[in-house]
C-alpha cells in the first residue's frame, strides 16, 4: 500500500509516502527567497508522493530564524515557483508548509526591530532561536512575547491568507498551516502558556479559535481539500507543556476541521511512541473524528509505515530526517536498500554540503 497512488479529493499522489516540513536555513535573510540550491533540493526529492515545504513565514513578523525561505513577497513567490516547476517536471506534488513562530523568535529577526508575537507575555524558558547579532549569525534565548492585541490578531490571519493567495500564484499544490511544535498557534493552544482572558483564551473552543478563524479565511482563497494542519499531541518542544486533556483536544479539533472539509490532518509524535502503538487511543479517535486524509509522522521506517497504513490509523506518512540523507528515499525503502545516514551538524549550517549533496542510488 506504502508505494501504491493514492487519490486524495483533486490530488493524486504517486505513492503514500510524504517528505515532513523540514527547516533547512539556507537562503539569504536580506530577501528569504528559495535560491537555485532550494530548488535542486527539492527536485531531488520529488519521489515523495507528496512534499511539504519547510515552514515559510507568512511576514517578516512570524520569523524565527535566519535564513528561512518565507512567502510573503512577490520575490519569495517567484523563487518558490522555480522549486514548484521542478518537483511537478519530475512527477511530484508540493504543499507550502505555512508558519508563524510567535514567541519562538526575537527582535534581531525582524526589520522593525519588534518583540516576538505571542498569545501571553510569557518567553519560552529553555529555547534557543536563531539569529543575526553584529554580522554575526548565533544562537539566541527568545524574546519576551508581546501579547497579539484584536489589530495584531486580524493582521496575522491576513498574513497567512496572503500566503495562501502566494502560494497558489507559486504553484504550489496546496498549503499546511503550521499548529504544531510550539509555535503561534500551538502557543494559543496551549493552557499553561496562553492567559488571556478574551476570546482566545480559556476554553478549548477560544484557545483554537485563532487556528480556526485562520484556517477558515484560507478555506475562502483555497479550496479546503488543498489544506492541510498540522498538530503535534503530546509534545512538549520549545518549552510546551503537553496538553491536559489530549483525547478531548484533538479530536474535537478534528471534528472541527471535519465540518469544514479540511483535506488533511497531520499529526506528529515528537517522542515517536504511542504513534507506532495500535493500541494508544489517540489515532483511532482521529479516525472517527474526520473523514478527511491524516498523515502519520515520527520516527517511522518502512515496516511502521506499513504498519500504521494497515491498521487503517493513516492516509499517508510522513518521514522527515531519512530525506534530507537520501533524495530517493521512496525508491530506497521500495528496494529495501541501504539508506544514507544523515549529519546532524550540516542540518541548518548554509551552503551545499549535507544538503543538495547525498547521493542517490546509482543507476
Ligand atoms: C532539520 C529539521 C527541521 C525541521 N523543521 C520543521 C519545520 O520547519 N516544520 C515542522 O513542522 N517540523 C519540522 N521538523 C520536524 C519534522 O517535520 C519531523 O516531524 C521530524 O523530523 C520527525 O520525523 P522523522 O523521525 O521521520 O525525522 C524538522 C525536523 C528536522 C530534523
Amino acid at each position: 500500500m506504502l508505494f501504491d497512488p493514492i487519490s486524495c479529493g483533486p490530488l493524486r499522489f504517486a505513492n503514500r509516502i510524504v517528505m515532513a516540513p523540514m527547516t533547512r536555513c539556507r537562503c539569504d535573510h536580506r530577501d528569504a527567497v528559495p535560491n537555485d540550491m532550494v530548488v535542486e533540493y527539492y527536485r531531488q526529492r520529488a519521489g515523495a508522493g507528496m512534499i511539504l515545504s519547510e515552514g515559510v513565514p507568512v511576514s517578516d513578523q512570524a520569523r524565527g530564524y535566519l535564513g528561512t525561505a518565507a512567502l510573503y513577497t512577490e520575490a519569495q513567490a517567484a523563487g518558490w515557483h522555480k522549486v514548484n516547476e521542478a518537483v511537478h517536471a519530475a512527477g511530484g506534488r508540493i504543499f507550502a508548509q505555512i508558519w508563524h513562530c510567535g514567541r519562538i523568535s526575537h527582535a534581531k529577526l525582524h526589520v522593525d526591530g519588534s518583540p516576538p508575537a505571542g498569545p501571553s507575555a510569557r518567553a519560552a524558558a529553555n529555547s534557543k532561536t536563531f539569529i543575526i547579532d553584529n554580522g554575526v549569525p548565533t544562537m539566541a534565548d527568545c524574546g519576551t512575547p508581546l501579547p497579539l492585541d484584536a489589530a495584531g490578531i486580524r493582521g496575522v490571519i491576513d498574513d497567512f491568507v496572503r500566503t495562501a493567495r502566494l502560494a497558489q500564484q507559486a504553484g504550489f499544490d496546496g498549503v499546511e498551516i503550521h499548529g504544531a511544535n510550539g509555535y503561534l498557534f500551538d502557543q494559543f493552544r496551549c493552557p499553561f502558556i496562553n492567559d488571556r482572558t478574551d476570546a482566545y483564551g480559556g476554553s478549548l473552543e477560544n484557545r483554537y479559535r485563532l487556528l480556526l478563524e485562520t484556517v477558515d479565511a484560507v478555506a475562502a482563497e483555497i479550496d479546503p481539500a488543498r489544506i492541510c494542519v498540522r498538530q503535534s499531541p503530546y509534545g512538549s518542544f520549545n518549552d510546551m507543556q503537553p496538553d491536559p486533556a489530549p483525547l478531548e483536544t484533538y479530536p474535537w479539533l478534528a471534528r472541527e476541521l471535519d465540518k469544514r472539509n479540511i483535506g488533511f490532518l497531520h499529526i506528529y509524535d515528537q517522542d515517536c511512541t504511542w504513534i507506532h502503538d495500535g493500541a494508544h487511543p489517540l489515532m483511532p479517535a482521529l479516525r472517527a473524528a474526520y473523514r478527511g486524509n491524516i498523515i502519520a509522522c515520527g520516527g517511522f521506517k518502512r515496516e511502521q509505515a506499513e504498519g500504521i497504513l494497515a491498521r487503517g490509523h493513516a492516509d499517508l506518512v510522513a518521514i522527515g530526517k531519512p530525506f534530507i540523507s537520501n533524495p530517493d528515499l521512496v525508491a530506497r525503502l521500495a528496494q529495501n536498500a541501504e539508506l544514507n545516514r544523515w549529519d546532524a551538524d550540516t542540518f541548518y549550517a548554509g551552503g551545499e554540503k549535507g544538503y543538495i549533496d547525498y547521493p542517490a542510488l546509482a543507476g
